[in-house]
């Protein structure tokens, strides 16, 4: 019985849980170009969707061959096999070899490195440090090389854009 009612319980958290969702995805909906969200629990599986949905992209829109992805040096995306190949920090990624093929890698603030490193191959280059920085004007964080952003330069962000 107790385990009955533990199963309702918990579909009845699913349940809410998923009305929320469908909420606040309108709500967002309202505010920004989007219609379409997907929930998570943590950077490391958002920089996973944020992978496979850029790979998934620039396949349905221009065939195979462009799957590389641009990250910076120094970066760091999470700890998922994927999110791991597409950090820049060998401390990191020490002992998990082979990791995923398709990443590259420049320097931060570097556009003529960045400009050289794009080819037919690639598919996207990754920005989440930049985008949580612009957001949250996280000081503090911007130094730490292992869990917070860095920030680019006013000229490199424009030339990004
Ligand atoms: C830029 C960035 N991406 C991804 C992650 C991984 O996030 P999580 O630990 O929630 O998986 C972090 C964590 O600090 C991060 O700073």
């Amino acid at each position: 019985m107790a385990n009955k009612n533990e199963k309702m319980k918990k579909k009845d958290f699913e349940k809410q849980l998923g009305e929320l969702q469908v909420e606040l995805a309108r709500m967002l909906s309202k505010h920004c170009f989007a219609d379409r969200w997907f929930f998570c629990n943590g950077g490391a599986e958002a920089n996973e969707a944020a992978i496979k949905l850029a790979r998934r992209y620039s396949h349905e829109k221009y065939g195979p061959g462009r799957h590389t992805i641009i990250t910076m040096e120094g970066s760091f995306h999470g700890r998922t096999m994927a999110t791991l190949s597409a950090t820049g920090q060998y401390k990191v990624q020490e002992g998990y070899a082979p990791l995923l093929e398709g990443f590259r890698f420049v320097p931060f603030n570097d556009l003529p490195g960045l400009e050289k490193a794009v080819d037919d191959t690639v598919c996207i280059e990754t920005l989440p440090q930049i985008l949580r920085r612009l957001r949250t004007g996280n000081a503090k964080a911007q130094n730490d090389k292992t869990t917070g952003p860095s920030t680019p330069s006013e000229a490199n962000l424009e030339a990004l854009r």
